[in-house]
């Protein structure tokens, strides 16, 4: 089948099959267009809890589709690659992390959403890199915490906000790798250029950032910008989106300096076109969860989205 063949099949199964397609920012253009709901890791999480369609196909990586799951268990959760995982996912055991929580027993457990289901279920609360540093501000200052488990984003949220949580030694596999030294290069190269990074890029490169933020803050922030020329140091998915909001501004990347495309999440970037009709033609791969799991790691997720909403932070 041609893509444009394929195209069409997947909109004429999605009618069909009353489904709907979430797409995270970091999919292939193709599926970000042909996805009903485009977000950040927090949105679609919201809009996952709010579906009401027979079957919700998540396009992003496995910890998201869970997360649809969980919130919204009584729906088939399709996830066209089951190999789409995450770095970050994979770095916390279900058992390391049970043993080192039990270290530290007076500490609350903030975990962001890129774990597993099982690490969600030790949780308190879960965070997306678009409510983290507010979700923690809210708590007590001397609120003792462990976060887990990204380092980079727990490290900035310990930065900006002075508090000292323990640190899970997590990253993204793809804004960890991305160094300073090329934005320092690009910087000069582009002097009128601000730079935007997403939080879970290390402290190095978060230094020489202009501005810090989840993938919907950056978004917001070049609406905002008078900049013309703009240097980004997060995954280049977000870059389609950026260019439909903004034609007439020029994005540059690390990639820009390089032939390797090191800033694409292959995980993300696993989901492809074909994978996705045959995904809803023969709906599967499903998410299947245990039913006390979704119980238990629910609790934190919904947690969050209320605190989100009392914070203003999500309609
Ligand atoms: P957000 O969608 O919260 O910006 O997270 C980025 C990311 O790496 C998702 O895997
Ligand atoms: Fe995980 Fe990083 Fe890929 Fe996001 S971009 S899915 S955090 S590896």
């Amino acid at each position: 089948m041609t893509n444009q063949q394929l195209k069409e099949e997947i909109l004429r199964l999605k009618r069909e099959k009353n489904a709907v397609i979430l797409g995270h920012y970091y999919q292939r253009h193709e599926i970000q267009e042909l996805s009903d709901h485009i977000g950040d890791s927090l949105a679609l999480a919201q809009k996952a809890q709010q579906a009401t369609a027979d079957i919700i196909v998540f396009c992003g990586v496995h910890f998201m589709a869970e997360t649809a799951k969980i919130l919204n268990p009584n729906r088939k959760v399709l996830l066209p690659d089951m190999d789409a995982s995450c770095s970050l996912a994979e770095s916390c055991k279900a058992e390391d992390f049970a043993a080192f929580k039990s270290q530290h027993p007076d500490h609350m457990v903030i975990s962001y959403v890129n774990c597993s289901a099982e690490i969600k279920a030790m949780s308190d609360l879960i965070c997306t890199s678009g409510n983290a540093e507010k979700l923690v501000r809210s708590l007590p200052e001397d609120q003792k915490i462990i976060f887990a488990p990204d380092k980079n984003l727990g490290g900035y949220i310990n930065h900006v906000t002075g508090r000292n949580m323990l640190l899970w030694n997590g990253v993204c596999s793809v804004h960890d790798a991305m160094q300073s030294e090329g934005i320092l290069k690009l910087k000069i190269e582009h002097p009128e250029a601000p730079v935007v990074a997403h939080p879970e890029c290390n402290a190095a490169l978060l230094k020489v950032a202009d501005f810090v933020g989840s993938t919907k803050a950056m978004l917001d922030f070049i609406a905002h910008s008078d900049a013309k020329e703009i240097i980004v140091a997060t995954e280049t998915g977000i870059l389609y989106e950026m260019k439909k909001m903004c034609p007439n501004k020029h994005f540059i990347t690390l990639q820009d300096d390089k032939s390797c495309a090191c800033d694409d999440c292959a995980f993300m970037k696993l989901n492809t076109l074909e994978k996705l009709y045959l995904c809803l033609r023969d709906e599967q791969p499903e998410i299947i969860m245990d039913s006390k799991l979704i119980e238990q790691a629910k609790r934190p997720i919904v947690r969050m989205l209320d605190m989100s909403r009392q914070l203003g932070i999500i309609k």
